[in-house]
């Protein structure tokens, strides 16, 4: 039996188990990689939109553009006057969180790219909105189509709400059909960034997003229709993720009791078709299955842990981005390649450092309220006034004694000059690690042309002590701050790119880590970038006639 076949033992396993052993499976290692096709079959490319055949369509008015705000006004809570709740203000929220904002052309190809990114550019990430009373929409549940920027009516219903609900579900096929096995992984990091994307996205418009944590995946599942198999025949499925209130002015914040609103949704009239995204699949890939049934998230006591973080951290310094929000959330790409000479300031890697910080009030952090579990490794190449060399961030004051106990002996733990109090940065080793992040980044020299790149340690035992759902929530936090990381790099005028593969038990064994206490899950790199001149843009709505 080959390494990668599923043993009698593998049935046995509890979900803990079972998602302990995707996990180590799905690792790249040197002269490893995980389970993939290996090579792009084509034939069998997966449409990147979903659409429900028969549903009614809603064209949304394309006006995000026209919002004033600034970006650097985000981060002044209550800043910004929340906009009314219409149809309106809801395509401004869809088109800034999911929306396309451009399309590339090279040669014959013509590519979308969206305000979410996504690995491969494959978004296997679908957005759903549940509507009661909105002026302009009708009540019920909608499905958002990108590419056309509408809203496909699934069911007609009036539910108990007041305002609006957004659903995130993830079609793993579309990710597998080019990653096989670590695709789910991957699928996680983007409803994290996802979950970013519809934060600030809300924040343009002064409301708010609550992360329903108490949902379980069934009834989200059946909120959305996504258990509804006669609509999905001959059509791949989405998996349910996650659920969010989101706080515009009229509302009172109260959560929506989830066995009235399912079963109100469920006695409704639905409508549609899921459409089929690849006519054939040449390979299956059971054990993306397996992992998403073991990693189900059960219905849960709303979060255990305080309200707000409570945290006493300084406000985040001013951004020195002149451009509006809308503008900044549009130009947001991921660089191909890095001039490997750019540096930056230490003061913009200290900015960028604090705003992966939780904050109460504000975004991205904010959506929920679990301690952080996810600190940085960072790798330092460009950046004026800081020693090249291997540095650790840690996001919770916490982490660090723990870090202290599992880390290399012989480390350095330098405070570096001028740095803030609040951030806790230390340098590890001073040495020139380009090399090192490059071979880390399956050989990625984006991950050593940059100004830095960091790996995401999560404190993964103790988070998955809280159960196996906990696996995804860990990628879900490294995608919320690789959406910060995104956006901050914009607005210093640099570029950042999402590193899914890296060489991952290579990254542990530099610093030492022999067992599982931490994992790193996500890689990330900020520089200068180098723009293909090749490649034609397009505006992302360019092929609509609105
Ligand atoms: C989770 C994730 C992992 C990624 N991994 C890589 C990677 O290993 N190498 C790379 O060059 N780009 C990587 N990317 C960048 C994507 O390819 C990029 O987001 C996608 O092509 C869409 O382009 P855009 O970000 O400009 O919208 C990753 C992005 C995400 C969100």
């Amino acid at each position: 039996m080959s390494e990668n076949q599923t043993s009698p033992e593998d049935f046995e396993m509890d979900p803990l188990n079972r998602v302990r052993a995707y996990h180590h499976r799905t690792k790249h290692g040197f002269g490893r990689y995980a389970a993939s096709p290996g090579f792009m079959d084509w034939e069998t490319q997966p449409d990147p939109f979903r659409r429900f055949e028969g549903a009614a369509q809603t064209p949304l008015p394309l006006s995000a553009d026209q919002l004033p705000v600034l970006y650097a006004e985000l981060f002044t809570p209550g800043m910004i006057q929340p906009a009314p709740l219409n149809q309106h203000s809801v395509g401004q929220l869809l088109e800034l969180s999911f929306g396309l904002s451009a399309w590339k052309q090279y040669g014959g190809d013509r590519w979308a790219l969206r305000c979410n990114p996504s690995s491969g550019n494959l978004h296997p990430t679908e957005a759903y909105l549940v509507a009661s009373g909105v002026d302009g929409l009708e009540d019920g549940v909608f499905h958002y189509v990108s590419h056309d920027h509408a809203l496909e009516h699934r069911c007609s219903f009036q539910p108990p709400l007041q305002g609006f609900l957004v659903g995130l579900s993830s079609i793993h096929w579309r990710e597998a059909w080019k990653y096989g096995e670590r695709a789910f992984r991957y699928c996680q990091h983007d409803i994290g960034h996802a979950l970013g994307a519809l934060r600030y996205a809300a924040a343009v418009l002064g409301w708010k997003v609550r992360l329903l944590e108490a949902w379980g995946d069934d009834d989200i599942a059946s909120l959305l229709g996504l258990d509804r198999q006669g609509d999905f025949v001959d059509a791949e499925t989405e998996a349910p993720d996650l659920l969010c209130l989101i706080e515009t002015s009229n509302m009172n914040g109260d959560e929506p009791d989830i066995d009235t609103l399912v079963a109100a949704a469920k006695a409704g009239v639905w409508a549609g078709q899921a459409n089929t995204l690849s006519k054939t699949h040449n390979f299956d890939w059971p054990e993306i299955e397996e992992v998403s049934t073991a990693a189900h998230k059960p219905r849960t006591e709303q979060s255990l842990v305080a309200e707000t973080f409570g945290n006493t951290i300084p406000p985040l310094p001013p951004t020195l981005c002149e451009l509006t929000a809308a503008e900044l959330i549009k130009q947001r790409r991921s660089a191909q390649s890095f001039d490997g000479v750019t540096a930056i300031p230490a003061k913009t890697l200290y900015r960028i450092l604090d705003a992966t910080l939780p904050r109460d009030d504000l975004p991205p952090f904010d959506v929920g309220c679990w301690p952080p579990k996810v600190h940085l490794v960072v790798f330092v190449h460009r950046v004026v006034g800081l020693p090249p060399g291997v540095y650790l961030f840690c996001r919770s004051p916490d982490a660090e004694p723990k870090f202290r106990n599992t880390l290399k002996q012989g480390f350095k733990w330098e405070r570096s000059e001028g740095c803030p109090s609040h951030l806790h940065l230390f340098r590890l080793i001073r040495a020139d690690a380009k090399q090192a992040a490059i071979t880390l980044s399956c050989q990625q020299a984006i991950a050593g042309d940059s100004a830095f790149s960091l790996g995401m340690l999560a404190e993964f035992e103790e988070g998955l002590s809280e159960g196996p759902w906990v696996y995804r929530r860990l990628f879900w936090e490294c995608g919320l701050i690789g959406q910060v990381l995104y956006l901050e790099a914009e607005a210093a005028g640099v570029r950042g790119t999402g590193i899914g593969c890296f060489f991952d038990d290579p990254v542990h064994e530099l610093l030492g880590i022999e067992d599982v206490t931490w994992q790193s899950l996500y890689h990330f790199t900020i520089g200068g970038a180098l723009v293909d001149n090749r490649l034609q843009s397009l505006p992302g709505y360019w092929h609509l006639q609105r």
